[in-house]
């Protein structure tokens, strides 16, 4: 997707990401290995994202802030994917951290054009995909509020540095705040089969036309999927729980874009054939939360 100019008149990514097979993207945060976990081989992480476009993700999101001891996620796909032909590459921009991993705060106004053009030069384009503004839950935030910032990457958006612009860990509140600067494509918060108290941001997503990219929708690996109803509905499919995990996201919502995150290329498989899995009513019927 990526070309020089900034267009204001393509179809929104809403339109663009409509099939379950166009919603089901990667996200790059497990490339680079986890700081204090072992590292990915570089050869085996570009093998995956360029696996990834193959098997048909249209859709990858990544970040500067995404690296570890010894890699870095845009330089993994800069080396697997560059120019990024009939794929979409999704930043962030927010969280500080230290060159030893720790996320210590927001970045304030004046610094997020520079956190733009490191994200640039990483992966070696003049113009950004989409950039969310990730706000939230990290310290000395100061009093600095969302669209003050977001009013930044707004401007960013006009000198064609950026062509779209989501926000990510948002209450409703605050999406309404930066639609009220800008066009907003995308909301990135954490939601997933197991965690479904963001329902409600979802569906105004889909009635809004944006796109809604959940995070953890395999829960982040912290979470055993592979129990309870997940498994069931897995057993009556012949399909394991992370790729029922996917499909009833495609399922929950036309505004759902998938990013599921991994460093294997056998999971990557795995997770790119859920989007041929189709629920039916007594599947979902299974997979709503259980009342408290
Ligand atoms: N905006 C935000 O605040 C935010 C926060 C977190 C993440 N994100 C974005 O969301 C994306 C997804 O998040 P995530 O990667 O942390 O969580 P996730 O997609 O919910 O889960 C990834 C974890 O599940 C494992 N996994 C993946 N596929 C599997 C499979 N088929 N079977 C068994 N295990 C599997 C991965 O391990 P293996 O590598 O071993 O497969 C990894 O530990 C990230 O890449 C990032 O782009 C955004």
């Amino acid at each position: 997707m990526n070309s020089s100019s900034a267009s204001s008149s393509a179809p929104s990514l809403f339109s663009r990401l409509s099939s379950p097979a166009d919603r089901l993207g990667f996200g790059a945060m497990q490339l680079p290995g986890r700081w204090a976990g072992p590292a990915v081989e570089r050869a085996t992480a570009v093998a995956v994202a360029r696996r990834a476009v193959e098997l048909g993700a249209r859709h990858i999101d990544t970040a500067a802030f995404y690296f570890s001891a010894t890699e870095r996620a845009n330089d993994i796909l800069r080396e697997a994917l560059h120019p990024y032909p009939d794929v979409t590459i999704a930043t962030k921009v927010g969280p500080l951290r230290t060159a030893t991993g720790e996320m210590y705060a927001e970045a304030r106004p004046e610094q997020l054009r520079g956190l733009v053009e490191e994200n640039l030069r990483q992966l070696g384009i003049d113009a950004l995909d989409l950039v969310y503004l990730r706000v939230g839950r990290l310290k000395a935030v100061g009093a600095v509020p969302l669209g003050e910032r977001f009013a930044v990457l707004a401007a960013l958006r006009e000198e064609g540095l950026v062509r779209r612009l989501g926000v990510s860990n948002v209450s409703a509140e605050q999406l309404a705040e930066a639609r009220a600067i800008a066009p907003v494509e995308a909301v990135q918060n954490r939601f997933g089969v197991l965690d479904q108290a963001d329902g409600a941001l979802v569906d105004e997503c889909a009635g809004a036309g944006i796109a809604y990219m959940p995070f953890f929708a395999l829960g982040g690996g912290h979470t055993d999927l592979e129990s309870g109803n997940l498994r069931t509905v897995a057993e009556r499919h012949g399909a394991t729980a992370h790729q029922i995990a996917l499909a009833w996201g495609l399922a929950r919502s036309p505004a759902i874009v998938q990013i599921p995150g991994t460093s294997s290329l056998t999971h990557l498989e795995e997770n790119m054939a859920a989007a041929r899995i189709a629920l039916d009513e007594d599947d979902l019927a299974l997979l709503e939360p259980v009342a408290d």
